[in-house]
């Protein structure tokens, strides 16, 4: 048993119907795929419905359960109201809602045209508020409780430049969780979130560091346990907030990253270049009586290796 072995109990997710949106591809594809194996009732939505229809076949296969693909476009209400519908109508009721589609794109933002921006924060913003209300509203009227799960990033609350747009999408996403957690808790409906790292997929990866700018910037080195996500783990995550197991946790965004954001918010985390001989020079310089000789042959050893 590890990071990348399901970790919850064969049927822990039996009778809940989750909608999954961008359940077609990447992270959403993964989660989607391991709910179906504790036996959701799978529902996943995108634009491209030949895309969902290829997952929705591979995940029937491996789990043997029902998967439903709904083709919508989030930013537009009345589809993704049609997607509960139809849902609904399968399945007889909806529990959770997992708010996972995004577009994202790399660019100075002088650069952006406000089309650009809006097509985002659209996507990423409208999108999961669209979802969240039409999910929202059904449920308080059929008197049912629910869960929602928001995929966020790090940087809704670190801010980024060269992604503003989601930068801004993800923190209206970050508002609307905690929000909704307080006032819709009187109907049984709770509100989280995950803050992934790095997690590969062709969507994001591809798109935000095309090219050789993957060997360039590798994303495993700016996080301090010194890999990427394996998709296992998110969705391990991902199954026990959506599941009854947690259902105490309400309000709370989650980030699985491998203390990434941390190491660039913390104001001394580059003093890890510095190598052992030059912390050894620096010890004997505040200590009385060690050899003065020793303490400039570290030191100079010491600064070789930092390159300066
Ligand atoms: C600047 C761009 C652009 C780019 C499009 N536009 N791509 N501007 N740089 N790379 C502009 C267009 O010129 C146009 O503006 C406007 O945006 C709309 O473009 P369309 O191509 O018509 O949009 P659409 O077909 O709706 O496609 C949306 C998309 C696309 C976001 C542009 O990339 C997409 O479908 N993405 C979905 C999947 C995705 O992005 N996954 C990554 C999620 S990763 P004008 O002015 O010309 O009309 C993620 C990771 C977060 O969120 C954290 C990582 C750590
Ligand atoms: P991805 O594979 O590109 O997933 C994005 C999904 O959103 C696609 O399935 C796409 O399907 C769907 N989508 C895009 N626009 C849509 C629209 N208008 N309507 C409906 N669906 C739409 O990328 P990913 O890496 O798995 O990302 C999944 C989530 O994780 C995103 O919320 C992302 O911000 C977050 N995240 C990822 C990482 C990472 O390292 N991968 C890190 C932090 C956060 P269609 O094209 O068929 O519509």
């Amino acid at each position: 048993m590890d990071h990348t072995s399901g970790m919850l109990s064969p049927e822990s997710l039996k009778g809940k119907t989750i909608i999954v949106t961008g359940g077609g591809t990447g992270l959403g594809k993964s989660m989607g795929s391991y709910f179906s194996e504790l036996g959701a009732n799978l529902v996943i939505t995108s634009r491209k419905i030949d895309v969902l229809e290829e997952t929705a076949e591979e995940i029937r296969g491996k789990s043997g359960n029902e998967v439903l693909c709904a083709a919508c476009d989030v930013r537009e209400y009345d589809q993704v109201e049609r997607v509960i519908k139809e849902a609904k109508e399968k399945f007889g009721h909806v529990d959770v809602l997992l708010n996972n589609a995004a577009g994202n794109f790399i660019s100075p933002t002088e650069r952006l045209s406000h089309r650009a921006f809006d097509t985002v924060v659209d996507i990423v913003l409208r999108g999961s508020y669209n979802f969240t209300l039409a999910m929202g509203k059904d449920w308080i009227d059929s008197k049912q409780t629910g869960t929602i799960l928001n995929i966020v990033t790090t940087y809704a609350w670190a801010g980024s430049g060269y992604v503003v747009p989601s930068a801004c999408a993800k923190s209206g996403v970050l508002a609307m969780t905690r929000s909704l957690a307080v006032e819709w808790a009187k109907y049984g409906i709770r509100s989280n979130a995950i803050a992934p790292g790095p997690f590969p997929t062709e969507g994001a990866w591809d798109r935000l560091l095309p090219g050789d700018l993957k060997k360039k910037y590798d994303p495993a080195k700016k996080v301090p346990l010194g890999r990427v996500g394996d998709h296992q783990e998110l969705a391990n995550l991902a199954a026990y907030l959506v599941s009854d197991y947690s259902s105490y946790i309400n309000g709370e965004v989650i980030t699985i990253d491998g203390g990434e954001w941390l190491k660039g918010a913390g104001e001394f985390n580059m003093l890890e270049a510095i190598p052992d001989e030059l912390w050894d020079a620096m010890e004997m310089g505040r200590k009385k009586g060690g050899s003065k000789l020793k303490m400039m042959w570290l030191y100079f050893k010491g600064m070789r290796k930092l390159k300066l």
